[in-house]
């Protein structure tokens, strides 16, 4: 059975209470008020609403840690501690107002730069997904494993295609799309990379890139897949940062081949 410290049960509340609403707005998504933040970018009632919740639970339980947070931004921490929850409080809104049932709330709490605990939950599936620095992945109370697939050929990969007025480049993704397509066993874009993520972790996925993040999509998701034994680094191959757009995660065996698949498309 796995054991939740008391920072992880922090926010397991609060993704619990969030989720709630998540739900009941996902039954009525005709109904919600939605505006766009730039082209094909779009933020409901039902986005701001979860954030709301959320910073009000974590905020209550740890006063001194700071945010940041996709619709409302960023808020220090406390003189003296340097914590701060990275919080996407939906992450797949254009499944949501779509009506298609995958979508999550991402929390990651970074100690500096550094990831040190992590939630992401699908409030559909039921799925939780959470880590803790040297602690292990667990989806609910199972551990997590990456995958264990060794050859290219015989992998699944995970990515976001960019879209209207994104800063992606088509042209280099179209490359890079090719290059995996033409070596895998095949590519699947959800629209939820923070869960694009956890299922690299739970070996579901063999691996995933994108660029074009941001903060909140993969600072729960790169715990994840760190703490299930993958490797995840930019598509350059560095380290993350979490001021960085791009992610690449793999496990031990195919973080290179993929690796070295999506960077020869770039360059090329
Ligand atoms: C989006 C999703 C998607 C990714 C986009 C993100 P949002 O987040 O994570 O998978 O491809 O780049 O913006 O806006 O639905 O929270
Ligand atoms: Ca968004
Ligand atoms: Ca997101
Ligand atoms: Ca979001």
């Amino acid at each position: 059975m796995a054991v939740r410290s008391a920072l992880i049960n922090v926010m397991v509340r609060a993704v619990n209470q969030a989720a709630r609403g998540l739900k009941r707005d996902f039954g009525e998504v005709e109904n919600l008020q939605v505006s766009k933040k730039g082209p094909a970018d779009f933020v409901s009632a039902a986005d701001t609403k979860a954030e709301q919740v959320l910073r009000n639970e974590l905020s209550r339980a740890r006063p001194d840690y700071g945010f940041l947070m996709e619709e409302s931004g960023g808020t220090d921490p406390q003189p003296g501690c340097e914590r701060r929850w990275i919080v996407d409080p939906l992450d797949g809104t254009s499944n949501f107002l779509h009506g298609l049932p995958h979508f999550a709330i991402s929390i990651g709490l970074a100690e500096r730069d550094e990831v040190i605990a992590a939630v992401v939950y699908d409030p559909i599936k039921d799925e939780l997904f959470w880590a803790e620095k040297g602690g292990g992945a667990f989806l609910n109370d199972r551990r997590l494993r990456v995958s264990s697939r060794r050859n290219l050929s015989d992998s699944l990969f995970a990515t976001g295609i960019p879209f209207l007025g994104s800063k992606k480049d088509d042209g280099v993704f179209l490359r890079e799309l090719t290059a995996v397509m033409q070596n895998s066993a095949g590519v699947r874009r959800w629209g939820v990379a923070s869960l694009d993520l956890a299922y690299v972790a739970a070996g579901r996925f063999d691996g995933f890139w994108e660029q074009g993040l941001s903060p909140w999509d993969f600072a729960g998701g790169i715990l994840l897949v760190r703490e299930a034994g993958g490797i995840v680094t930019d598509i350059e191959g560095r380290s993350v940062s979490l001021e960085g757009h791009t992610v690449l995660a793999a496990n031990e065996h195919l973080h290179r081949s993929l690796a070295k698949l999506v960077g020869g498309a770039q360059k090329r």
